[in-house]
């Protein structure tokens, strides 16, 4: 495996040079970028010793013609180790701050599931409310963090920021992402309906669905077979799902109807409309003087129909977009609609739910039991959903 490692301007910079050595002899081919306040811990030396490759140390210095270093390295390398992490690269990563190579490199990482950060630093540097968002931010955004252990610091303080041991280091690195829905099969559906008047207008709502996709990819990630009923077609859905376009809630009914019988768990993330016209015109529907009424009829209820029709081992998950009443509505679809679980989020907060990049949602079981989601990234989310119904 390539891997990238980053040492930044900490104490713990010299137990880097640990770590290299074992990333080395494990076989992994390694290069190594030290900031400009790094080498006031450590040298060049030791990691072009261990990794037999040049260190790297400047934006600028750029050695190989046919290289432009922050951004060649990015694609070179699998996984990115930043070890130790000070708060001040931390937060250059946090906010988007490109004034050295480590820092310019980062923002050109397409993929930041592949950047591990270890931050090493006095406790109370560590627990300073400007790290912490720092640090929270770029979790939302998918970067993995390897916190620190506890214990005496090198400042002689006592508590939380010690640089963790190799062994933990390289378990958190090298882990398998667990494969418990192995031989599940899952059907989600995701994004809005449209539900057509003319050849040019229609009835749907602004849901972007993230949250469905979001899941749909975790149940792929942990091995499930994955069927995503969905009006969008998005970049982001993972190539392991299985995707059945539609468009009409109609059309969903019948996609849902045709899958989801052999089915495990039945994730219902859409945001589907509860009517669609009686009538639908051919032409386009031309201006008149006054007002227009269109009349709608209500459209199948999927979730329902889905409830009714399940058997005992399969699961159902319903999802309640609410604007009041968040857990009275959620608890009592859960009983209309024969559910086992309801993913209940306030569509009325601004910065979470519909069309937003984060969530924070209820889930609740038919037995009542509730957990709480605190506001988080929708991929969080999903995985923190998974790890509740896959129980
Ligand atoms: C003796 C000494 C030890 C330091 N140890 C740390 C540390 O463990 N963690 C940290 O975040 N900053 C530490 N700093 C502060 C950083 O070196 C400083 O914030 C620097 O700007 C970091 O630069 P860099 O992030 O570009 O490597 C230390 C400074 C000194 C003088």
């Amino acid at each position: 495996m390539n891997i990238l490692l980053i040492v930044s301007g900490g104490i713990a910079a010299y137990k880097s040079i640990d770590l290299c050595s074992s990333l080395v002899k494990q076989g992994n081919d390694v290069k190594v970028i030290l900031t400009k306040n790094a080498e006031n811990f450590v040298t060049q030396l030791p990691f072009q010793t261990l990794t037999k490759n040049r260190v790297y140390t400047s934006t600028f210095e750029e050695i190989d013609e046919n290289e432009i270093q922050h951004i060649d390295l990015t694609k070179w390398a699998d996984k990115i180790i930043v070890a130790p992490a000070t708060a001040n690269l931390i937060s250059k990563f946090a906010n988007g701050i490109a004034d050295d190579l480590a820092s310019s490199l980062m923002l050109a990482v397409r993929d930041v599931s592949r950047v591990y950060i270890v931050p090493a630093m006095n406790t109370f540097m560590y627990k300073n409310p400007i790290i912490q968002e720092n640090m929270n931010k770029l979790i939302k955004l998918g970067f993995n963090f390897i916190e620190p252990d506890s214990g005496l610091l090198a400042c002689g303080d006592v508590g939380e920021g010690k640089f963790p041991s190799i062994e933990k280091i390289k378990n958190a690195l090298f882990q398998e992402i667990e494969k418990d829905l192995k031989d599940k099969k899952v059907l989600v559906t995701a994004g809005p309906t449209k539900e057509f008047i003319d050849p040019f207008r229609c009835l749907t709502n602004p849901s972007t669905g993230k949250m469905g996709i979001a899941i749909a990819n975790e149940c792929a990630k942990r091995g499930a077979e994955v069927i995503l009923v969905s009006s969008i077609n998005d970049d982001s859905i993972s190539n392991k799902v299985k995707k059945v376009k539609i468009i009409s809630t109609n059309d969903m009914f019948e996609a849902v109807k045709n899958n989801f019988k052999d089915c495990d768990f039945i994730i219902k993330a859409a945001a589907v409309s509860d009517y669609t016209p009686v009538q639908v015109f051919d032409k386009k529907v031309k201006k008149q003087d006054g007002n227009l009424s269109i009349e709608f009829k209500r459209t199948q209820d999927i979730l329902k129909y889905v409830g009714d029709n399940k058997s005992d081992n399969q699961k159902v998950i319903g999802f309640a977009a609410e604007t009041n009443n968040l857990i009275g509505y959620a608890k009592e679809k859960i009983i209309k609609k024969n559910l086992d679980y309801i993913v209940a989020n306030d569509i009325s907060k601004k910065d979470i739910g519909f069309g937003s990049e984060d969530n924070e949602v209820y889930i609740i079981d038919k037995h009542d039991n509730i957990k709480k989601i605190d506001k988080n990234s929708k991929n969080n989310i999903a995985k923190a959903i998974i790890d509740v119904i896959s129980k």
